[in-house]
């Protein structure tokens, strides 16, 4: 009972079905504001808002949740996580702002999946009129796929063309080592994906359920999975909470099944390397020797390719100082 409520008014905030748990929800919202606690005070408003959401209300959720976003003017995102970092020190480590603008052109992908990433933006563009009609954008993505080819990018580049900011997750700040913390830290992430307008970008999120490796944890690591169905079932993000794999066959099917839309990705195909590899010449306006270009034309990814063009170009560059 840290903030000083009746134990019974400490069910789960987005569980607000009945007309009893909505009120219990109002009391807790005034508690909140009588004793300051903003933190709860915010919690409590976005699982009104998110009850609103469910009982088809969607216009006044949507302008329950714009009142929610308004900042005064020295909060940011920032304050958010890192005013209780005295009480939940994990928050304030467990995400990092990324800020690298990366427009969707500037993604090599096949044509099918561009019009995957751009059908998602447009729902996000139009979200109003899907609310409107009784309909969510889908906001719950799992890119899959080898490393280097592209998959946090996309994640960067449909945060970058919806005007959102993007904020990694750090999984390793995510897992605690005792009974029930991740799951309260994930409760606690997905809220704030419910309070900000922002991509979340869960990167490696098979790593949840290896990362602390031990067998003996094993009915630990079941409860993080649930615990992490549950959010992707309930939470209501008001941007798009967007998680990667390498090894999407490792992840239980059941949490499979919880996002709204999967992608996958492959290994560049020559094509794509080849035209990747021209882009990449004519953009840093360079010509690149046959054996280079062999070997990254041979590249597994295109981060490889890059690292090839790269170490290349430095070579180059450092050769004619030296000269
Ligand atoms: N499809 C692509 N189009 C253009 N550049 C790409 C693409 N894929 C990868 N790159 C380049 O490689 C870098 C690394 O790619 P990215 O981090 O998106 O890979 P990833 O699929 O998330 O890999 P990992 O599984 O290792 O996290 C990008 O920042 C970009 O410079
Ligand atoms: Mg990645």
């Amino acid at each position: 009972m840290a903030d000083g409520l009746p134990n019974n008014l400490h069910s789960q905030p987005h569980q607000l079905e009945s007309t009893m748990s909505h009120k219990q929800e109002l009391i807790r919202l005034f508690h909140s504001i009588a004793t300051t606690n903003w933190d709860a005070a915010k919690k409590s408003a976005t699982a009104i808002a998110a009850a609103e959401e469910e009982r088809g209300h969607h216009v006044l959720a949507s302008q329950l949740r714009s009142s929610l976003a308004t900042h005064p003017p020295s909060a940011t995102h920032g304050d958010l996580f890192s005013k209780s970092s005295t009480e939940r020190p994990f928050t304030s480590t467990a995400i990092s702002a990324l800020n690298a603008p990366t427009p969707l052109s500037s993604v090599f992908l096949p044509r099918k999946l561009r019009d995957g990433m751009e059908a998602i933006i447009s729902e996000h563009r139009h979200k109003d009129i899907l609310f409107a009609n009784g309909l969510n954008p889908r906001r719950h993505l799992l890119i899959h796929g080898p490393p280097g080819c592209g998959k946090s990018m996309a994640a960067r580049a449909i945060a970058t063309e919806l005007g959102l900011p993007v904020y990694v997750v750090r999984l390793d700040a995510i897992v605690g080592a005792y009974l029930g913390q991740t799951a309260s830290r994930l409760r606690e992430l997905f809220s704030f994906a419910e309070a900000s307008n922002c991509v979340l970008l869960i990167d490696e999120i098979d790593a949840l359920g290896r990362s602390r490796g031990d067998l003996r944890d094993i009915g630990e690591l079941d409860r993080v999975t649930i615990s992490l169905m549950q959010e992707l079932e309930h939470s209501n993000p008001r941007g798009l909470v967007v998680a990667t794999s390498n090894v999407a066959s490792t992840l239980d099917s059941a949490l499979l099944r919880r996002f709204d839309t999967i992608f996958e990705f492959k290994s560049p195909s020559r094509e794509g390397l080849t035209s990747f590899i021209s882009h990449e010449s004519l953009k840093r306006d360079i010509k690149l020797n046959p054996n280079t270009r062999r070997r990254a034309l041979q590249s597994k990814s295109y981060a490889d390719a890059l690292r090839i063009i790269d170490n290349t170009q430095r070579e180059t560059l450092l050769r004619k100082v030296q000269s």
